[in-house]
């Protein structure tokens, strides 16, 4: 592919990219991040529930022994229990004391043999959270070794009096329970992670990753030889980010692929320019041969045309000269010398024919003691090719058929500020509005009556090496050309005048 491309056109290297290895890949990242945010959720909802767990756990602990308490007060035997059996009933109850609490007064009610020194007291329905959540640490870190008074109101007793019960355990047990709490949890936490991290891993992964995929494998294949037009992404129906990246990736391949098309066009087109100079050059310089043999005959019609042949003959072979020697696309820069812009106005009337036109009139405005500072052959070229334009567009709008002056061109010129303006006027039909817009862009504005669309192109690149200006006026009638040039003077001297013009056919000849 590369060997197609013309020179200029630089490339960025396409370096070959792997797909992603197993496990590097956003699916991959993906499937554990979410398990990780969701066992991080499921932690944040874990410690509050261990606290509530210890919570009712304990309180349950007092009310099944505020339950007993109140069937034996009921039941009056309170009292008259062995020691055997309330140590029994202790144990079943999983507390060391029991302890009421009326007026202020606080009655044992029941004791085991070695009641352990108590480290916390635990009041139902008065624990702050924060406090909650501590102590449910302690207890599953170090529960064994710690016990709790766990305190709470009751119901009234028989005699219409309100108690406070009051109970001391050990917590291991509890320890214990929030063992297995944080097993069951903890196994819970992990299935619902996998479930839901693989059904937002699969929702994920058909959404975003698999187009994105698509997207990125694309890019490398079109990478790869972005002139083949198969490599071309398609556009997608979706209207969310991914759907316009993929419509604007579309979009940009195909503009660079016509990008592409139309340089290599030029290119070929510069190395055919190239082919044709050399070969023409070839056949010029024997045409000057010839046309140098001329000058030698007497007749002085021979004699007034022949050295405008050769000179004529002397530019083309320059033309071909400088196409070749500067490149296809370039110009050469410009060898500025005094000009004298009325002679080199009459030399492009000349070579056009339009001193003597039958259907054209040819005013030649511009002052003879005018001078410019440009390249007096590109000059030509450039006035010669909006004279050559105008004669064109006259003849195509019927002007040269009828044999009589119905059209008229003008070349004048004006100074200001050193800078002269050069306004080449016609009265033909004039530039059609759809053409103005792209009229010095190569190839771009030719109407299809023949010509290549470069003429203007070129003017304009010339006038543009010389730092100056090639604009199309407003013109009521036909079309008018302004080249505006940075350097430019009066002279007086006639005589100067005269041998001003150093052209390359005088100083040839
Ligand atoms: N004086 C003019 N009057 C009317 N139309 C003009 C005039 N000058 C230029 N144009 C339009 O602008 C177009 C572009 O001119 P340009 O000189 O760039 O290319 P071309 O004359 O078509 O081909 P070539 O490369 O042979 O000069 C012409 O085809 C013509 O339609
Ligand atoms: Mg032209």
């Amino acid at each position: 592919m590369a060997d197609n491309l013309p020179s200029d056109v630089q490339l960025p290297d396409t370096p070959s990219h792997p797909a992603p290895r197993l496990g590097s890949g956003m699916s991959t990242k993906l499937l554990l991040l979410t398990i990780l945010f969701v066992m991080l959720s499921e932690v944040m909802i874990y410690v509050p529930s261990l606290a509530n767990f210890r919570n009712t756990w304990l309180a349950e602990r007092l009310e099944r022994t505020t339950i007993a308490l109140l069937v034996a007060e009921k039941a009056g035997k309170i009292d008259m229990l062995s020691e055997e059996a309330t140590k029994d009933i202790l144990k079943q109850l999983g507390v060391q004391t029991i302890a009421v609490r009326r007026d202020g007064l606080r009655q044992l009610i029941a004791m085991s043999d070695m009641p352990g020194m108590v480290t916390s007291e635990f009041r139902v329905n008065e624990m702050v959270p924060g406090d909650a959540i501590l102590e449910a640490l302690k207890t599953l870190l170090n529960g064994s070794e710690r016990t709790t008074r766990v305190v709470a109101g009751t119901p009234e007793f028989s005699n219409g009096e309100v108690a406070e019960v009051e109970i001391v355990l050990n917590e291991g047990a509890l320890h214990d329970a929030m063992i297995v709490h944080s097993f069951n949890i903890l196994k819970l936490s992990l299935m619902i992670s996998v479930i839901t991290a693989a059904l937002v891993f699969l929702a994920l992964r058909a959404l975003f990753v698999r187009p994105i995929r698509r997207v990125t494998q694309n890019m490398l294949r079109f990478a790869q030889d972005p002139e083949d037009a198969s490599r071309v992404i398609a556009t997608s129906e979706r209207s969310d980010e991914i759907g316009v990246a993929q419509n604007q990736l579309s979009h940009m391949q195909s503009e660079l692929q016509l990008m592409l098309a139309e340089k290599r066009t030029l290119a070929d087109l510069g190395l055919a320019v190239s082919k044709i100079s050399h070969d023409l050059r070839n056949i010029l310089a024997t045409a000057v041969l010839f046309s140098d043999r001329l000058q030698t005959i007497d007749d002085p019609a021979v004699q007034r045309f022949a050295p405008k042949l050769v000179r004529a003959l002397d530019r083309a072979i320059d033309y071909c000269q400088s196409t070749l020697a500067y490149g296809r696309a370039r110009e050469a820069e410009p060898s500025i010398r005094v000009v004298q812009l009325h002679t080199l106005v009459e030399e492009v009337a000349e070579v056009l024919g339009l001193d003597e036109h039958d259907s054209i009139q040819f005013q030649n405005k511009v002052s003879e003691t005018i001078v410019v500072d440009a390249d007096p052959d590109q000059l030509f070229r450039i006035i010669l090719n909006l004279c050559r334009n105008s004669v064109q567009a006259m003849k195509d709008s019927g002007g040269g058929t009828t044999g009589s002056i119905v059209n008229s061109l003008s070349i004048s010129a004006s100074l200001a500020d050193n800078s002269c303006s050069i306004t080449v006027s016609d009265t033909g039909p004039g530039i059609a509005d759809s053409q103005k817009g792209l009229l010095f862009k190569a190839f771009q504005s030719r109407s299809g009556m023949g010509g290549t669309g470069l003429g203007l192109a070129i003017a304009s690149e010339l006038v543009q090496a010389h730092e100056g200006t090639l604009q199309l006026d407003d013109s009521a009638q036909g079309a008018s050309f302004t080249i505006c040039l940075p350097r430019a003077r009066i002279v007086g001297n006639a005589e100067q005048k005269l041998h001003l013009i150093q052209d390359k056919g005088e100083s040839r000849a």
